[in-house]
């Protein structure tokens, strides 16, 4: 099994046991926002959404802002679909973006590319679809 697979195995399996339950990251999850908002926003996607917790707290700050997601594990995409019926959740890998390019005005990762064999395919994937700052 390679890293990738490794850790798709590892998430599936945490997804319903709440990876940020304790609140951990809910003050990075307050700063995004703050820069979303003030960058107007209004087609966001979370890459790495996991099973949606930033997603379900900029809906809840935010719901004019249209939501998308992508996860590699199936099991996170799952859980981030039941939570969030209002987002378009994808499975799939960031270092090889099944999305348009520049097909959003607002992207986030949160605690996810640190997972990712080769990082530096995914900052290419951010680029191309495009960070309004
Ligand atoms: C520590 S969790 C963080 C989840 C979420 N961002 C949050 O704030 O709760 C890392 C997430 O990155 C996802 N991930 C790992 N490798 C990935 C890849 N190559 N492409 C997309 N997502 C990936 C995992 O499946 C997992 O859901």
């Amino acid at each position: 099994m390679d890293d990738k697979a490794k850790s798709r195995q590892y998430f599936n399996g945490h997804s319903s046991t709440g990876i940020n339950r304790n609140g951990y990251w809910s003050h990075d999850y307050k700063a995004t926002t703050a820069v979303l908002l003030d960058h107007k926003v209004t087609n966001h996607i979370d890459i790495g959404c996991g099973n949606g917790a930033f997603l379900a707290y900029l809906h809840a700050a935010a719901p004019e802002i249209t939501i998308h997601g992508l996860d590699y594990s199936a099991e996170m995409v799952s859980r981030s679909r039941e939570r969030l019926s209002c987002a378009d959740i994808v499975e799939g890998d960031a270092e090889k973006m099944p999305l348009p390019d520049e097909a959003f005005d607002g992207v986030s990762c949160h605690m996810s590319i640190h997972h990712y064999p080769h990082p530096e395919k995914a900052l290419i994937v951010f680029r191309s679809i495009q960070l309004r700052m």
